[in-house]
């Protein structure tokens, strides 16, 4: 069962004491902005990677929200994750323009490369897909984020070229 899916009552893995002085300090860097909710879960997902489960008791406490309100928040938006990213991310334009020139087709070929569907991770932690919806590079595509960097006019052995490049030590 993925943590998006684990019932708000059920035990979570206790945060690390490194993860929890990350959460503490995203939690004070923001707390006293105005909707300091989304500028926190951002900052723990840029330093960890992900937002771990057990973090949303402590940021719910800190902003006198329930457990469920910022749970209600991360599951909403597609760009948190609730497990950590495998060792390279890729974030796939799945919006019109991308699918009418092949998108569909790298999907599939990830699938079954990799075999893992988006939000899933590939079982040797190489990769991480994720659904994006428009990166504004709609003339060059099919189009992807690959670790943060914009990449176009993909194909399936462009992707494989590019992912295993940038594997390798
Ligand atoms: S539709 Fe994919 S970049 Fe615009």
């Amino acid at each position: 069962m993925s943590p998006e899916t684990l019932p708000l009552h059920a035990p979570l893995p206790p945060l690390g004491e490194s993860q929890r002085a990350t959460v503490d300090a995203a939690i004070a860097a923001h707390q006293s902005c105005e909707g300091p909710l989304l500028p926190i879960l951002h900052a723990v997902q840029e330093a960890l990677g992900y937002v771990p489960p057990a973090c949303l008791p402590r940021i719910a406490h800190a902003l006198n929200l329930s457990r469920a309100e910022v749970h209600g928040v991360v599951s909403f938006y597609h760009h948190f994750r609730s497990t950590p990213p495998g060792r390279q991310v890729l974030a796939l334009c799945r919006a019109e323009a991308c699918q009418s020139v092949g998108a569909r087709a790298l999907e599939t070929h990830i699938r079954s490369r990799w075999g893992i569907d988006f939000g899933e991770t590939s079982a040797d932690g190489a990769v991480t897909l994720e659904a994006v919806y428009c990166l504004g590079n709609c003339a060059c595509g099919p189009s992807a984020f690959i670790d943060g960097k914009l990449v176009g006019r993909l194909t399936p052995e462009r992707i494989d070229a590019l992912l295993a490049s940038r594997e390798r030590p």
